[in-house]
């Protein structure tokens, strides 16, 4: 098996934390969440840092976090921000460092997930409204990723097996 990363992308409430976290127990390979970085380091939450500093300045950091935590490091699952796969640079240091996994759900799977979540500033504490609005905006976002498995009648075991199948053809 090649040992570089696998990269996690997909919208909000598709599982890429909690399969990241599964997924570098099984490999024995290092989790990163790209946002608890982001939070650790700016030193307060996600909704914080969209309502003091504003959207693009955490995209900023967001792209800068992922190059540093991806360029020359192998080994690792990186759990991504839904929205990081917007810009072209992000994509490319993602498809450029490792295997890009998307993971899908249904609406109403989404919906469900993150409805009580109150750290997704972008849901504007309005779930049932703002994730299909999004979704029709972002609905092709994730194409660029090589493997995509939907996760709406998946366990996690199911999701990591299935990538650990996939990085074995690698
Ligand atoms: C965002 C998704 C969030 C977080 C930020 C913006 C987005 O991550 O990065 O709130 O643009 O979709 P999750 O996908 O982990 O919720």
């Amino acid at each position: 098996m090649l040992k570089r990363n696998v990269v996690l992308v997909g919208f909000m409430g598709t599982g890429k934390s909690t399969v990241a976290s599964v997924l570098a127990e099984r490999l024995g390979w290092s989790k990163i969440d790209l946002d608890a970085v982001i939070e650790a380091e700016e030193g307060t939450t996600i909704p914080q840092v969209f309502s003091e500093k504003g959207e693009p300045y955490f995209r900023k950091v967001e792209t800068d976090t992922l190059k540093r935590e991806l360029e020359g490091r192998t080994g690792q699952i990186v759990a991504t921000g839904g929205g990081a796969v917007l810009a072209e640079v992000n994509r490319t240091i993602m498809l450029d460092n490792g295997l890009v996994v998307a993971l899908t759900a249904d609406v109403g799977t989404i919906i469900n997930r993150v409805k009580d979540d109150p750290n997704r500033p972008l849901l504007r504490g309005n779930a049932e409204k703002s994730v299909p609005e999004l979704l029709e905006k972002r609905k092709h976002a994730y194409d660029f990723a090589p493997v995509r498995i939907d996760t709406s009648d998946k366990t996690v075991e199911q999701i990591v097996e299935a990538i650990i199948e996939r990085l074995s053809v690698e």
